[in-house]
Protein backbone atom coordinates (compact mmCIF):
# COMPACT_ATOMS: atom_id res chain seq x y z
CA UNK A 1 0.00 0.00 0.00
CA UNK A 2 2.90 2.32 0.64
CA UNK A 3 4.47 2.26 -2.72
CA UNK A 4 1.11 3.70 -4.11
CA UNK A 5 1.01 6.99 -2.21
CA UNK A 6 2.53 10.21 -3.41
CA UNK A 7 6.05 10.64 -2.90
CA UNK A 8 6.93 13.39 -0.37
CA UNK A 9 10.17 13.44 -0.33
CA UNK A 10 10.83 15.97 -3.52
CA UNK A 11 12.24 19.35 -2.70
CA UNK A 12 9.69 22.12 -2.62
CA UNK A 13 10.46 25.64 -3.95
CA UNK A 14 10.07 27.74 -0.59
CA UNK A 15 10.04 31.52 -1.33
CA UNK A 16 12.83 33.71 -0.23
CA UNK A 17 10.50 36.22 0.99
CA UNK A 18 8.31 33.40 3.49
CA UNK A 19 11.86 32.87 4.96
CA UNK A 20 12.35 36.47 5.53
CA UNK A 21 8.43 36.44 7.05
CA UNK A 22 8.92 33.76 9.22
CA UNK A 23 11.68 34.65 10.94
CA UNK A 24 10.38 38.22 11.48
CA UNK A 25 7.24 37.18 12.34
CA UNK A 26 7.71 34.01 13.77
CA UNK A 27 4.66 32.54 11.73
CA UNK A 28 4.36 32.31 7.64
CA UNK A 29 1.51 30.58 5.29
CA UNK A 30 2.91 28.08 2.60
CA UNK A 31 0.32 27.28 0.04
CA UNK A 32 0.45 24.52 -1.76
CA UNK A 33 2.93 22.50 0.69
CA UNK A 34 0.90 19.18 -0.58
CA UNK A 35 -1.30 19.48 -3.29
CA UNK A 36 -4.97 18.65 -2.50
CA UNK A 37 -4.89 15.21 -4.65
CA UNK A 38 -1.76 14.09 -2.24
CA UNK A 39 -3.64 15.28 1.12
CA UNK A 40 -6.49 13.16 -0.41
CA UNK A 41 -4.76 10.34 -0.48
CA UNK A 42 -3.05 10.25 2.86
CA UNK A 43 -6.06 10.98 4.46
CA UNK A 44 -7.85 7.96 5.22
CA UNK A 45 -4.48 6.43 6.90
CA UNK A 46 -3.75 9.42 8.89
CA UNK A 47 -8.21 9.10 9.97
CA UNK A 48 -7.33 5.57 10.72
CA UNK A 49 -4.56 6.45 12.85
CA UNK A 50 -6.12 8.61 14.90
CA UNK A 51 -9.38 6.99 15.62
CA UNK A 52 -6.85 4.41 16.80
CA UNK A 53 -4.91 6.88 18.96
CA UNK A 54 -5.66 5.96 22.63
CA UNK A 55 -5.79 9.54 23.81
CA UNK A 56 -8.38 10.30 21.59
CA UNK A 57 -11.40 12.34 24.05
CA UNK A 58 -14.17 10.18 24.85
CA UNK A 59 -15.99 12.36 26.99
CA UNK A 60 -18.69 14.63 25.67
CA UNK A 61 -17.97 17.98 24.96
CA UNK A 62 -19.57 19.90 27.35
CA UNK A 63 -18.01 17.63 30.22
CA UNK A 64 -14.34 18.93 29.42
CA UNK A 65 -12.56 22.15 29.98
CA UNK A 66 -11.47 25.07 27.90
CA UNK A 67 -8.55 23.26 26.44
CA UNK A 68 -10.45 19.93 26.58
CA UNK A 69 -13.37 21.95 24.21
CA UNK A 70 -10.83 23.63 21.96
CA UNK A 71 -9.95 20.04 20.23
CA UNK A 72 -9.73 16.42 19.73
CA UNK A 73 -5.77 15.85 20.47
CA UNK A 74 -4.29 12.49 18.67
CA UNK A 75 -0.59 12.34 18.74
CA UNK A 76 2.14 10.28 17.38
CA UNK A 77 0.40 9.33 14.80
CA UNK A 78 2.97 8.14 13.03
CA UNK A 79 3.50 4.93 15.27
CA UNK A 80 0.23 3.83 14.20
CA UNK A 81 0.45 2.66 10.52
CA UNK A 82 2.97 3.26 7.49
CA UNK A 83 0.34 5.77 5.64
CA UNK A 84 0.53 8.58 8.91
CA UNK A 85 4.61 7.61 9.19
CA UNK A 86 5.15 8.23 5.18
CA UNK A 87 2.75 11.87 5.77
CA UNK A 88 5.01 12.71 9.17
CA UNK A 89 8.08 11.47 8.03
CA UNK A 90 7.93 13.64 5.03
CA UNK A 91 10.93 14.89 3.65
CA UNK A 92 9.65 17.66 1.88
CA UNK A 93 7.66 19.36 4.76
CA UNK A 94 11.27 18.55 7.21
CA UNK A 95 13.03 20.67 4.28
CA UNK A 96 10.82 23.44 4.55
CA UNK A 97 11.09 23.10 8.24
CA UNK A 98 14.99 23.45 8.40
CA UNK A 99 15.07 26.13 5.63
CA UNK A 100 12.70 28.66 7.73
CA UNK A 101 14.56 28.13 10.71
CA UNK A 102 17.84 28.02 9.12
CA UNK A 103 19.04 24.82 10.48
CA UNK A 104 20.80 21.97 8.27
CA UNK A 105 19.08 19.42 10.06
CA UNK A 106 15.74 18.89 12.01
CA UNK A 107 14.62 16.18 14.25
CA UNK A 108 11.16 15.02 14.77
CA UNK A 109 10.03 16.12 18.23
CA UNK A 110 6.21 14.51 17.90
CA UNK A 111 2.84 14.95 15.46
CA UNK A 112 -0.26 15.89 16.28
CA UNK A 113 -3.97 15.57 14.76
CA UNK A 114 -5.72 18.61 16.23
CA UNK A 115 -9.54 17.85 14.93
CA UNK A 116 -11.95 20.41 16.01
CA UNK A 117 -15.35 18.99 16.38
CA UNK A 118 -18.56 21.02 15.67
CA UNK A 119 -19.33 23.57 18.11
CA UNK A 120 -15.76 22.89 19.41
CA UNK A 121 -14.78 26.01 21.45
CA UNK A 122 -12.25 28.46 20.31
CA UNK A 123 -8.33 27.58 21.22
CA UNK A 124 -6.97 30.14 24.11
CA UNK A 125 -3.70 32.19 22.98
CA UNK A 126 -0.84 30.67 24.40
CA UNK A 127 3.25 29.97 23.92
CA UNK A 128 3.71 25.97 22.57
CA UNK A 129 7.53 25.99 23.61
CA UNK A 130 6.28 26.46 27.47
CA UNK A 131 5.53 22.58 27.34
CA UNK A 132 8.78 21.56 25.78
CA UNK A 133 12.41 20.99 27.63
CA UNK A 134 13.93 22.00 24.67
CA UNK A 135 17.06 24.08 24.84
CA UNK A 136 16.85 26.19 21.65
CA UNK A 137 14.71 28.31 20.01
CA UNK A 138 14.72 26.33 16.61
CA UNK A 139 11.76 25.25 16.99
CA UNK A 140 8.36 25.08 14.45
CA UNK A 141 5.24 23.53 14.02
CA UNK A 142 3.51 22.36 10.59
CA UNK A 143 -0.14 22.81 10.99
CA UNK A 144 -1.84 21.54 7.59
CA UNK A 145 -5.44 21.65 7.11
CA UNK A 146 -6.91 17.79 6.09
CA UNK A 147 -9.96 19.39 4.65
CA UNK A 148 -11.29 22.84 3.40
CA UNK A 149 -10.78 25.14 6.36
CA UNK A 150 -12.34 28.22 6.54
CA UNK A 151 -12.23 30.95 9.47
CA UNK A 152 -15.46 29.77 11.12
CA UNK A 153 -14.16 26.18 11.56
CA UNK A 154 -11.63 27.76 13.70
CA UNK A 155 -8.09 28.78 11.92
CA UNK A 156 -4.72 29.70 13.48
CA UNK A 157 -4.25 33.39 14.82
CA UNK A 158 -0.89 34.78 15.51
CA UNK A 159 0.55 37.64 16.88
CA UNK A 160 3.53 38.37 14.82
CA UNK A 161 6.68 39.07 16.44
CA UNK A 162 5.52 37.79 19.77
CA UNK A 163 8.38 34.85 19.23
CA UNK A 164 11.12 37.42 19.95
CA UNK A 165 9.60 37.80 23.62
CA UNK A 166 10.80 34.22 24.25
CA UNK A 167 9.18 32.55 27.05
CA UNK A 168 6.34 34.62 28.82
CA UNK A 169 5.64 32.43 31.68
CA UNK A 170 3.83 29.62 33.32
CA UNK A 171 0.56 29.73 31.04
CA UNK A 172 -0.69 26.75 30.39
CA UNK A 173 -3.37 26.21 27.64
CA UNK A 174 -6.24 27.95 29.69
CA UNK A 175 -8.87 30.58 29.80
CA UNK A 176 -6.24 32.21 32.08
CA UNK A 177 -3.67 32.34 29.06
CA UNK A 178 -6.26 33.53 27.01
CA UNK A 179 -6.86 36.72 29.09
CA UNK A 180 -3.01 37.15 30.20
CA UNK A 181 -1.77 37.06 26.36
CA UNK A 182 -4.53 38.87 25.07
CA UNK A 183 -3.56 41.84 27.74
CA UNK A 184 0.13 41.59 26.59
CA UNK A 185 -0.68 42.07 22.59
CA UNK A 186 -3.01 44.53 23.26
CA UNK A 187 -0.36 45.97 25.54
CA UNK A 188 2.29 46.05 22.92
CA UNK A 189 0.30 46.44 19.63
CA UNK A 190 1.52 43.23 18.11
CA UNK A 191 -0.29 42.85 15.15
CA UNK A 192 -2.66 39.83 14.94
CA UNK A 193 -2.70 38.32 11.44
CA UNK A 194 -4.99 35.29 10.20
CA UNK A 195 -5.63 33.60 7.25
CA UNK A 196 -9.36 33.59 6.07
CA UNK A 197 -9.02 30.30 4.27
CA UNK A 198 -6.86 27.41 3.67
CA UNK A 199 -6.81 24.63 1.32
CA UNK A 200 -5.90 21.04 2.37
CA UNK A 201 -2.11 20.62 2.06
CA UNK A 202 -1.74 24.62 2.77
CA UNK A 203 0.17 25.05 5.72
CA UNK A 204 1.26 27.37 8.61
CA UNK A 205 4.50 27.33 10.14
CA UNK A 206 4.94 29.29 13.81
CA UNK A 207 7.82 28.82 15.79
CA UNK A 208 8.07 27.58 19.37
CA UNK A 209 7.33 30.49 21.47
CA UNK A 210 4.70 32.70 19.00
CA UNK A 211 1.97 33.22 20.81
CA UNK A 212 -1.22 31.39 18.84
CA UNK A 213 -5.08 30.89 19.09
CA UNK A 214 -7.53 29.62 16.74
CA UNK A 215 -11.32 30.94 16.56
CA UNK A 216 -13.89 28.36 17.67
CA UNK A 217 -16.22 25.70 15.38
CA UNK A 218 -19.09 27.57 14.10
CA UNK A 219 -19.69 24.52 11.53
CA UNK A 220 -21.48 21.14 11.33
CA UNK A 221 -17.85 20.14 9.72
CA UNK A 222 -14.56 18.70 11.59
CA UNK A 223 -11.47 20.74 11.28
CA UNK A 224 -8.98 18.49 11.11
CA UNK A 225 -5.70 19.28 10.63
CA UNK A 226 -2.35 18.06 11.07
CA UNK A 227 0.57 18.84 12.44
CA UNK A 228 4.34 18.03 13.05
CA UNK A 229 6.75 19.60 15.32
CA UNK A 230 10.64 20.06 14.38
CA UNK A 231 13.48 21.39 15.92
CA UNK A 232 17.02 21.28 14.81
CA UNK A 233 18.93 18.72 15.34
CA UNK A 234 21.71 19.38 17.80
CA UNK A 235 19.14 20.84 20.41
CA UNK A 236 20.12 20.25 23.60
CA UNK A 237 17.44 18.81 26.52
CA UNK A 238 16.43 21.99 28.82
CA UNK A 239 16.16 21.75 32.63
CA UNK A 240 12.83 19.79 33.85
CA UNK A 241 11.99 22.63 35.67
CA UNK A 242 8.00 22.14 35.41
CA UNK A 243 5.79 19.40 35.64
CA UNK A 244 4.97 19.78 31.87
CA UNK A 245 8.31 19.79 30.94
CA UNK A 246 8.97 16.74 32.74
CA UNK A 247 5.97 15.06 31.17
CA UNK A 248 7.22 16.40 27.76
CA UNK A 249 10.60 14.58 28.29
CA UNK A 250 9.04 11.41 29.59
CA UNK A 251 6.57 11.06 26.39
CA UNK A 252 9.05 12.17 23.56
CA UNK A 253 12.44 12.44 25.07
CA UNK A 254 12.19 9.39 26.78
CA UNK A 255 15.87 8.30 27.52
CA UNK A 256 17.43 12.06 27.22
CA UNK A 257 18.28 13.67 30.62
CA UNK A 258 18.82 17.12 30.73
CA UNK A 259 21.60 18.70 29.33
CA UNK A 260 21.75 15.67 26.59
CA UNK A 261 21.34 15.53 22.81
CA UNK A 262 17.70 15.60 22.50
CA UNK A 263 18.02 12.78 20.60
CA UNK A 264 15.91 9.72 21.62
CA UNK A 265 14.20 6.63 19.86
CA UNK A 266 11.25 8.98 18.68
CA UNK A 267 12.95 11.70 17.35
CA UNK A 268 14.18 10.75 14.20
CA UNK A 269 15.88 13.23 11.71
CA UNK A 270 13.91 13.97 8.91
CA UNK A 271 15.59 16.14 7.04
CA UNK A 272 19.80 16.76 6.72
CA UNK A 273 20.90 19.14 3.91
CA UNK A 274 23.12 17.88 1.74
CA UNK A 275 22.34 14.19 2.12
CA UNK A 276 18.31 14.49 1.37
CA UNK A 277 19.85 15.79 -1.87
CA UNK A 278 22.38 13.07 -2.74
CA UNK A 279 19.80 10.44 -2.55
CA UNK A 280 17.19 10.82 -5.14
CA UNK A 281 14.27 8.23 -4.82
CA UNK A 282 14.89 8.07 -1.18
CA UNK A 283 11.45 6.10 -0.71
CA UNK A 284 9.45 8.72 1.71
CA UNK A 285 8.61 6.38 4.20
CA UNK A 286 11.45 4.95 5.43
CA UNK A 287 12.06 5.87 8.93
CA UNK A 288 14.94 8.34 7.88
CA UNK A 289 17.44 9.34 9.95
CA UNK A 290 16.11 6.95 12.70
CA UNK A 291 17.80 3.90 11.82
CA UNK A 292 21.45 5.32 10.49
CA UNK A 293 24.05 4.53 13.23
CA UNK A 294 26.36 6.95 13.41
CA UNK A 295 25.28 10.53 14.83
CA UNK A 296 24.82 13.22 12.16
CA UNK A 297 27.54 15.67 11.64
CA UNK A 298 25.09 18.51 13.14
CA UNK A 299 25.01 16.63 16.76
CA UNK A 300 27.10 17.26 19.13
CA UNK A 301 29.28 15.32 20.95
CA UNK A 302 27.97 13.04 23.17
CA UNK A 303 24.47 12.33 20.92
CA UNK A 304 25.86 8.78 21.41
CA UNK A 305 23.22 8.24 25.38
CA UNK A 306 20.29 8.75 23.71
CA UNK A 307 21.40 7.74 20.04
CA UNK A 308 22.38 4.28 21.76
CA UNK A 309 18.45 3.88 22.76
CA UNK A 310 17.82 4.62 19.45
CA UNK A 311 15.26 1.71 17.69
CA UNK A 312 13.42 1.55 14.38
CA UNK A 313 10.34 3.60 15.36
CA UNK A 314 8.12 0.51 13.70
CA UNK A 315 9.44 -1.35 16.98
CA UNK A 316 7.18 -0.83 20.30
CA UNK A 317 9.44 1.38 22.67
C1 LIG B 1 -5.35 24.65 17.02
O1 LIG B 1 -5.17 23.88 16.07
O2 LIG B 1 -6.48 25.08 17.29
C2 LIG B 1 -4.19 25.09 17.84
C3 LIG B 1 -2.91 24.58 17.33
C4 LIG B 1 -1.74 24.96 18.18
O3 LIG B 1 -1.93 25.36 19.30
O4 LIG B 1 -0.59 24.83 17.74
NI1 LIG C 1 -0.08 25.72 20.11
Amino acid sequence: MNDRLPDLSDAFALRAAAIEDYRRDGHVVVPGLATAEEVARFRPGLLRASEAAPQREKKPLEERDTYGKAFLQMFNLWRQNEVARAFVHARRFARVAAELMGVTAVRLYHDQALFKEPAGGATPWHQDQFYWPLQTADTVTLWMPLVPTTREMGLMTFASGSQSLGNLGDFAISDASHREFERLIAEKGLQVAAEAALAPGDASFHAGWTLHSASSNQTDAMREVMTIIYYADGTLVGPLDHPNRRFDRDVWLRGCEPGEPAAGPLNPVLYERGEAESRPGFPAATAWGATRGPPSPASPPGARRCARARRRPSETP
